[in-house]
């Protein structure tokens, strides 16, 4: 049976990807650092293991937990991600270190852990973000995010043809994240969105599902925008 390791399951995007990968037949293995994932990997029948993709720890944790499958891995979806938003002159070092720490750090050291126990034809899908374009307050963020662009390109060579590594980059999701800002800039970003509407977690997770499936079999080192055309 195909493993899928998502991490940041215990809510939000990363809870409807394990929703959706769930109902495409895949054994979970959700990862979160917030102990809620353990009832998330309860309702869907998961394993869960609680670890920061950010600390050696975490990253031995979740390998051990992979090991202990019956089953192989077959799909990582790098999704956990965290924000501390503030403007330029007002950010300070730990706030940037953070961000790229965890969003970026985190995701490319776990899948250098896990690609070595991957099976043929198995994929990693990154979360980047739209944001990585660039927005007022969210410096280190999109340092963080188009990085994991650059890291996605790099390691789509470095794992293939064994392993697909693609990424997609949400536009403005409704989730506890975005809940965190202010309604004004909310309602201002919503209103610019082409589509007319905010992404839904299961718009991203449908996005993932098909990059890490064989349907997407000759994608590889690419990015997806599931923006609703606000790529600007
Ligand atoms: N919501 C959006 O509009 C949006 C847009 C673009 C990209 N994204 C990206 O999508 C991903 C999911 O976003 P979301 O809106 O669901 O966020 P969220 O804050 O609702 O959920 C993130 C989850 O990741 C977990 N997490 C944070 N740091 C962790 C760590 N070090 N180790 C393990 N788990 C950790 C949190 O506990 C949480 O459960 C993130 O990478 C985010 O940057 C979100």
């Amino acid at each position: 049976m195909k493993l899928a390791i998502v991490t940041g399951a215990a809510r939000g995007i990363g809870l409807s990807i394990a929703e959706t990968l769930a109902g495409e037949g895949y054994q979970l293995l959700l990862v979160d650092v917030s102990e809620a994932v353990d009832e998330t990997a309860a309702a869907l029948g998961a394993a869960a293991v609680r670890a920061d993709i950010s600390s050696p720890e975490g990253i031995d944790a979740i390998v051990a937990a992979a090991d202990a499958s019956d089953a192989t891995p077959a799909l990582l979806v790098n999704n956990a991600g965290i924000t501390r938003d503030a403007l330029l002159r007002k950010m300070d070092e730990a706030a940037f270190r953070a961000v790229v720490r965890i969003n970026l750090g985190g995701s490319i050291a776990l899948t250098e852990a896990l690609a070595p126990k991957m099976c043929d034809g198995s994929a990693v899908v990154n979360l980047s973000s739209r944001a990585q374009l660039g927005n007022v307050g969210q410096f280190n963020y999109g340092i963080s995010k188009a990085g994991l662009i650059g890291a996605t390109r790099a390691l789509a060579l470095a794992l293939a043809p064994r392993t697909r590594v693609n990424a997609v980059a949400p536009g403005f999701t409704e989730s506890e994240m975005t809940l965190a800002m202010p309604e004004q800039v909310r309602e201002r970003i919503v209103n610019s969105i082409p589509v007319g509407r905010a992404g839904k977690p299961v718009d991203i997770a449908n996005a993932v599902a098909w990059l890490g499936s064989d349907k997407a079999s000759y994608i590889n080192g690419q990015i997806l925008y599931a923006c609703g055309g606000r790529t600007f």
